[in-house]
């Protein structure tokens, strides 16, 4: 059997890995600064993370939401406290899609409406309301198209009211990114996401604010939407929740109210992906990790922003956009390829740059160094 062939993959093969170092099988170091879409928050092998997984395999590592499972409301008493929202519910899945597709779906049972507002530019996700929130018609399949989903300009706060003016009664929810990632580091306004909060709450709409890429203390603020100083009805989260572990999901504002039945997993919440998350949250709060990535953040970008060559640098905290004009097409092979350092890419030629929220200064430097050399060559 062959595999489904739907990725372009670089030939390099990962076999050993720690903090914001990895190595390939033929011993080449790489530095990090993806962590593989975003996902290694806390670095790769930490030994907290390991030894709470490790621990938890060899007790119970799965059984289904048919008995208690007391680690998740130990995560969930965690995420309350460290994401700062304490009177919040948590509903446990196992990616993002998965987590926006629960949020949509949440949002209307809640108002029994149908229409959802997404902007242009947004990533949700693949599956299927979720695509359909997405701004990329090549993975849009015909049976995802709907009329339910209508799409405005993003930072736009009067094509917003114009929207809510025309058809706020039937509008659902409003699902944004505080910035947007796939869109190529794209920061939403504090007035934008203010706006969003008030015609939700005049409308009686749901605001869902998606935090599966810019969430999880990776901006410096655990939620990146906390920089408007309003709070959302639902954030969905993934990627660096777990380190690598697949673990999802919703923070649930208290005004939603469960019944059984209403929202359902198989895998959602299991021994292992609770302990991957809680060590997650407890290596945050012990190391201090957010401040950490607001530290080196800034420093990154304001380095980044001496270059005269770049056009452009976006973000906040450790989720940076480097804007690059067309002459520089190559600037991510060069980086992996001659200089071993792993970064992202958005289009047209964005770099991005993702990497674990404790990731030194010593090794931001490394990246500026090399990345000085890049825009030389
Ligand atoms: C903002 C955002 N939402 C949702 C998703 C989907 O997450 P997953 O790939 O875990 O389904 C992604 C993935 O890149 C994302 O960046």
């Amino acid at each position: 059997m062959k595999l489904f062939d739907v990725y372009p993959l670089n030939d390099i093969e990962i076999v050993k890995a720690s903090g914001s170092t990895v190595w390939a099988a033929n011993g080449t170091e790489y530095l990090d600064l993806y962590g593989g879409h975003a996902v290694i928050s806390i670095g790769h092998t930490h030994p907290h993370y390991v030894k709470r997984l490790t621990d938890q395999l060899s007790k119970v590592g799965f059984y289904s939401n048919s008995v208690k499972i007391s680690i998740q409301q130990q995560l969930a008493e965690k995420l309350g406290q460290v994401s700062g929202k304490p009177d919040y519910q948590l509903f446990l899945v196992n990616s993002g899609a998965e987590a926006n597709e629960n949020a949509l779906k949440l949002a209307s049972f809640y108002n029994n409406r149908k229409k959802v507002i997404a902007f242009t530019g947004a990533f949700h996700g693949r599956t299927s309301l979720a695509v359909s929130c997405t701004d990329n018609p090549k993975i849009l399949a015909p049976v995802n198209e709907t009329d339910n989903v209508t799409f405005l300009p993003f930072n736009d706060e009067v094509a917003l009211e114009n929207a809510f003016s025309s058809f706020g009664d039937e509008i659902s929810s409003v699902i944004v990114e505080g910035i947007q990632g796939v869109g190529g580091i794209r920061v939403a306004t504090e007035s934008f996401l203010q706006k969003i909060r008030s015609l939700c709450d005049k409308y009686n709409a749901v605001f869902i604010a998606d935090s599966v890429q810019c969430g999880y203390g990776r901006t410096g603020k655990f939620y990146s939407h906390d920089f408007a100083g309003v709070d959302a009805d639902i954030y969905s989260m993934a990627k660096g929740m777990g380190n690598g572990f697949p673990i999802g999901g919703i923070s649930i504002a208290p005004k939603f109210q469960p019944w059984y039945g209403m929202l359902g997993t198989t895998f959602g919440g299991n021994h292992l992906a609770c302990a991957a998350a809680l060590a997650v949250l407890e290596v945050i709060e012990q190391d201090n990790l957010m401040q950490n990535a607001a530290e080196v953040g800034s420093y990154l970008i304001e380095e980044l922003k001496k270059f005269p060559q770049i056009s452009e640098v976006r973000g906040r905290g450790l989720m940076i956009g480097i804007d690059l004009p067309q002459e520089f097409a190559n600037a991510k092979k060069d980086l992996l390829f001659k200089h071993h350092i792993f970064t992202g890419e958005a289009k047209p030629n964005v770099i991005r740059l993702l990497p674990a929220l404790n990731l030194s200064k010593a090794d931001a430097d490394k990246f500026l160094e090399a990345f000085a050399k890049v825009l030389k060559d």
